[in-house]
């Protein structure tokens, strides 16, 4: 019954799902993200009630990873094993992705052995580049540009934390700190659902304008705001959510003394700043975090702290999109087939002996 409700879901949404790659948020309309998050509500609540079903039987995913991870390994890996599929990790350096062989011959060659791709990868261009030569679906795990995993599992999270009274459009979501790629997908899929969305940073680590004009086109269509500041109490004054990130990344090591002066202490979210939201206020962060920089110890661990349940919801939010994306590609022999193959291989054996 589950797997017939999901298999008529997909049947239905392939036919207006254009890409087959999940790269940014953006190359999905809204009724399609959340439809994305039915999905990813209904293979939450079969899990939780230890029913996950093997949808993706025998099916593997190829992991690529230039980067270090925790989240978004593990919870790929544990999704595709709880859908009955197979995942192999392959760490930054282990195989010859643009160094010995091009990426066009590693997307070619990954396909024939793969039913999807998930990447993450230094550059941008680098997962583009997999999906445009790879005839499997690419998952986008994260790069210099953007996070679409991390930000559709996030505006899941928003929704199971609903305040009371408001809908999914009335939100207000306020990023407090540096624009990263987590921050760049977040403005992007809060103004495409119709929220207000408020990056709120010192001048130079603002929003870029490419960026802020996409987040304004899809205010345009969706009814939503964007508004960039420097002023971070009358920011959080009206947040439902407030969100943050890392004030720096690796390479970026040369600038820590003048990036924590710059955020530090105005942009740090602290029990100071948290008092000046609303008291319904949630505190999210997409993690690691490096506490006691952009967010205290005192926060990250208060009621208001919702981190971990964003962290739990990355692995129902892959297997939402593992199933979303990979099941309706499988391609199962019948009973028969299969008989017809073990009867020919057995007298294979019988003739041997
Ligand atoms: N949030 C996130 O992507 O975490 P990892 O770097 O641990 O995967």
């Amino acid at each position: 019954m589950f797997v017939q409700r999901i298999r008529t879901a997909n049947q239905r949404l392939y036919g207006i799902m254009k890409p087959m790659h999940f790269l940014d948020t953006q190359d999905f309309s809204k009724p399609e993200l959340l439809e994305m998050m039915k999905m990813i509500r209904l293979l939450k609540t079969a899990d939780k009630a230890g029913a996950c079903p093997p949808l993706l039987e025998g099916a593997s995913l190829g992991m690529i990873f230039e980067e270090p991870s925790t989240r978004t390994r593990v919870s790929f890996e544990v999704a595709m094993t709880k859908l009955g599929g197979h995942a192999l990790y392959l760490k930054p350096g282990e195989i010859h992705l643009g160094v010995r062989e091009s990426l066009s011959d590693t997307a070619n060659v990954l396909e024939r052995m793969v039913d999807v791709i998930e990447a993450r990868t230094l550059k941008h261009e680098t997962v583009v580049g997999l999906a445009k030569d790879a005839d499997v679906p690419v998952i986008n795990g994260l790069t210099d540009y953007n996070h679409p995993t991390q930000v559709l599992c996030d505006v899941f999270t928003m929704t199971e934390h609903l305040p009371e009274g408001k809908r999914m459009e009335d939100l207000s979501v306020v990023f407090v700190g540096d624009a990263t790629n987590v921050c760049n997908s977040l403005a992007a899929i809060c103004t495409q659902m119709g929220m207000r969305f408020t990056h709120v940073a010192p001048a130079k680590y603002q929003l870029t304008e490419v960026v802020r004009k996409l987040a304004r086109t899809n205010c345009e269509v969706s009814g939503g705001s964007l508004t960039v500041t420097e002023n971070v109490g009358e920011a959080v004054s009206d947040a439902d959510f407030i969100y943050t990130d890392l004030w720096w990344w690796v390479g970026q090591e040369d600038e820590i003394p003048e990036r924590r002066d710059t955020f530090m202490p105005d942009y740090q979210v602290n029990a100071s700043l948290v008092k000046k939201a609303p008291a319904h206020c949630k505190v999210m962060h997409c993690l690691p975090a490096s506490r006691g920089v952009e967010a205290t110890d005192e926060v990250l661990d208060s009621p208001q702290s919702i981190i971990f349940d964003q962290a739990e919801n990355r692995l129902h939010t892959e297997k939402g999109l593992l199933v979303w994306f990979v099941y309706p590609r499988l391609e199962r022999a019948s009973e028969e087939t299969r008989r017809k193959h073990e009867e020919t291989i057995t007298a294979f054996f019988q003739q041997q002996s």
